[in-house]
């Protein structure tokens, strides 16, 4: 018997989507190169490239349908591993067409520009003279392989030109208008060919360039990142990241073809989690009518002189019975990893969030 799920990636997002699969009554399987990551302790797992075809082949053999727990893993490997295992890529979700363009920063705001879907100026980069073809600032991005803010680089002046230009050198990249934002959002879309439902739109704050804190705005961006979505032709649950104005009205930055870390709060919010809604879409499933409470999220990162977790756990709980913790199992708390997360639900969430994670690193920390 096949498994009815295979994950490319075993890393936090593969396991907590694992998790909601198997309360579905669904078997999931994942390919990984570490011998203890995070979706290989909670299912069956098999170890290997993520740019090797032979595994992805293997994978695929043994699964039913495949879906991505990264978006940066080579398309050519999965195409060529689908080949091999005799896997019909439509049953990839979502699609490796869709997968391509937003591996590509340029791509991906081609396609926004391309539907009239709000997005600042762009430019490719060929050479670091082409630079301030708006003025300064720019915000100047690697096309390819950035996350939690790595790749990304503001242009404020003649000394950061100097900078950009040694990293512009190893690889492709281009630049886009300073986007003078009021709040950044997020929204998760969960797109099939019968249907479209969003979660609510959320505010994420950022602390060095890592998700913070997420909780909901009091606003709605539903219909700009529906927009986003619908341009990269994108079936599946993504995470649409937009920029408030000070008019209020949006512009989209980024779009992630996963379960994203502003969705972390669906977890407790009493409703259906992305994650659930991640499975039903990559299975066929119908989607579940979307309604939760309010939820507040504080990511739980990487401290130095962290020792152990658990008493992080035990404090936060002890400090606010209903705080929930969710722990990746990372082999290492490297400082500002996401190693796990707080849910707080209901009336004050965000205090009592934010409360919860000050226990939760006092405890983790103390020697
Ligand atoms: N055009 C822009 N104008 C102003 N700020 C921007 C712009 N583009 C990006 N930023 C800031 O830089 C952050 C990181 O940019 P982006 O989301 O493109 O990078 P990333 O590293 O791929 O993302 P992530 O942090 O979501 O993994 C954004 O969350 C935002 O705070
Ligand atoms: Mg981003």
């Amino acid at each position: 018997m096949k498994y009815d799920i295979g994950f490319l990636g075993g890393g936090q997002l593969a396991r907590m989507s694992i998790m909601a699969a198997q309360r579905m009554g669904l078997r999931c399987l994942s390919l990984d190169p570490g011998h203890d990551a995070p979706a290989s302790q909670v299912a069956a797992a098999v170890v290997g490239k993520l740019d090797d075809p032979e595994a992805i082949a293997n994978l695929a053999s043994q699964c039913d349908t495949l879906t991505w727990d990264s978006e940066f893993i080579p398309v050519a490997a999965v195409r060529e591993g689908l080949r091999q295992s005799g896997m019909d890529p439509s049953l990839v979700t979502p699609s490796l067409e869709t997968l391509e363009t937003v591996q590509d920063k340029f791509l991906q705001r081609q396609a926004y520009a391309n539907a009239g879907v709000p997005g600042p100026r762009f430019f490719e980069i060929k050479k670091i003279s082409d630079l301030p073809q708006f003025g300064l600032p720019v915000v100047a991005k690697a096309r390819f392989g950035g996350y939690d803010g790595k790749g990304t680089r503001t242009v404020r002046d003649e000394s950061d030109i100097a900078e950009v230009a040694a990293f512009a050198e190893a690889e492709p990249w281009m630049a886009e208008e300073f986007v003078p934002f009021r709040r950044e959002l997020a929204v998760m879309v969960c797109r099939s060919p019968r249907e479209t439902l969003c979660f609510p739109t959320m505010e994420t704050v950022q602390a060095d360039h890592v998700c913070d804190l997420v909780f909901p705005a009091d606003t709605d961006a539903t219909a700009v990142a529906v927009a986003a979505v619908e341009a990269l032709g994108g079936y599946g649950l993504f995470g649409v990241e937009l920029f408030e104005l000070a008019d209020g009205s949006f512009m989209v930055n980024e779009a992630a073809p996963r379960p994203h870390n502003s969705g972390h709060y669906s977890l407790d919010w009493g409703g259906p989690s992305q994650f659930e809604q991640h499975v039903r879409l990559v299975v066929g499933l119908p989607l579940a009518p979307i309604v939760g409470r309010e939820t507040c999220m504080a990511n739980l990162l990487g401290q130095p002189g962290a020792v152990e977790w658990r008493d992080g756990l035990r404090a936060a709980t002890l400090a606010l019975p209903g705080a929930h913790v969710h722990w990746y199992g990372k082999a290492e708390a490297k400082p500002g990893r996401k190693m796990g997360h707080i849910n707080v639900a209901g009336p004050g969430c965000v205090e009592k969030a934010i409360a919860a994670r000050k226990a939760f690193y006092a405890a983790w920390t103390r020697s």
